[in-house]
């Protein structure tokens, strides 16, 4: 064996154990405050089990190179390399599917949103279910707060999405809506 060759084991050896972590233990800190099994507990976090892979990727994509702006996800994402990014994007697509909100739904909130949800066709590109396909994600039980925040995010144009979609389709939704879409939305059945 030559002298590059045995320098290049020996420093394999040393840097192994990084790349040997699992998938599951370099999401640790992600789901600590995404939810462990699916399902945010956090404030304004988004759940992200179930999620579509190719839009998660999408969105890992955006926060590195800081075309969408959240300050610790832009850190969190800033070193991660394109096979990282697609590994942590198909990770999140097998996590549970996020559990409805256990508070009863507001029959009268419930209705006004999927009122609206109708009239602005939400459900033509998200998938009959809210279950979201590609790079369209996944809204059925998102948290009610993000989905809030978010929703008024897209229509002040304070969250860039990867095209103007969604900028277009909030023009029509007035601000004092999104509360109720965001209500049927989380408590979708
Ligand atoms: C400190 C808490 C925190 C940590 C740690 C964190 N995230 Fe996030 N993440 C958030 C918040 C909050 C948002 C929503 C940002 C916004 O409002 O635009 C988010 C957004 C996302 C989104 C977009 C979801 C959507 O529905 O648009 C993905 C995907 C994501 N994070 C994946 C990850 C991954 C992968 C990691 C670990 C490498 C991670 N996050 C670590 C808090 C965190
Ligand atoms: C023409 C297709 C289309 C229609 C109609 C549409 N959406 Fe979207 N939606 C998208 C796409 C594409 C994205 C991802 C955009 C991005 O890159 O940020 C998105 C993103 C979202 C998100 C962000 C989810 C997250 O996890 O961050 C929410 C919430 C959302 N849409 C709700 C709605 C609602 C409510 C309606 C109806 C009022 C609606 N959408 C109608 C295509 C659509």
């Amino acid at each position: 064996m030559n002298r590059t060759l045995i320098a290049a084991l020996a420093l394999s050896s040393l840097i192994f154990p990084a790349f040997a972590e699992t998938i599951q233990e370099r999401a640790a800190p992600c789901l600590a405050c995404h939810g462990e099994r699916g399902t945010s507990g956090t404030e304004n976090t988004p759940s992200l089990g179930g999620q579509q892979a190719p839009y998660a990727l999408i969105q890992l994509f955006m926060f590195r190179e800081k075309l969408r702006a959240f300050e610790p996800m832009n850190e969190m994402a800033k070193s991660l390399t394109d096979d990282d990014l697609r590994l942590f994007s198909d990770f999140i697509a097998t996590l549970p599917k996020p559990v409805p909100p256990s508070d009863a739904a507001d029959a009268a909130r419930m209705a006004r949103g999927e009122a609206l949800a109708r009239q602005n066709r939400c459900n033509t590109c998200h998938n009959t279910d809210y279950s979201g396909k590609e790079n369209v994600p996944r809204i059925a039980n998102q948290r009610e707060d993000y989905l809030a925040k978010t929703l008024a995010e897209y229509k002040d144009n304070s969250r860039h999405g990867y095209d103007a979609t969604m900028a277009d389709v909030m023009q029509t939704v007035a601000r004092d809506q999104i509360g109720d879409l965001a209500h049927y939305l989380a408590h979708h059945r």
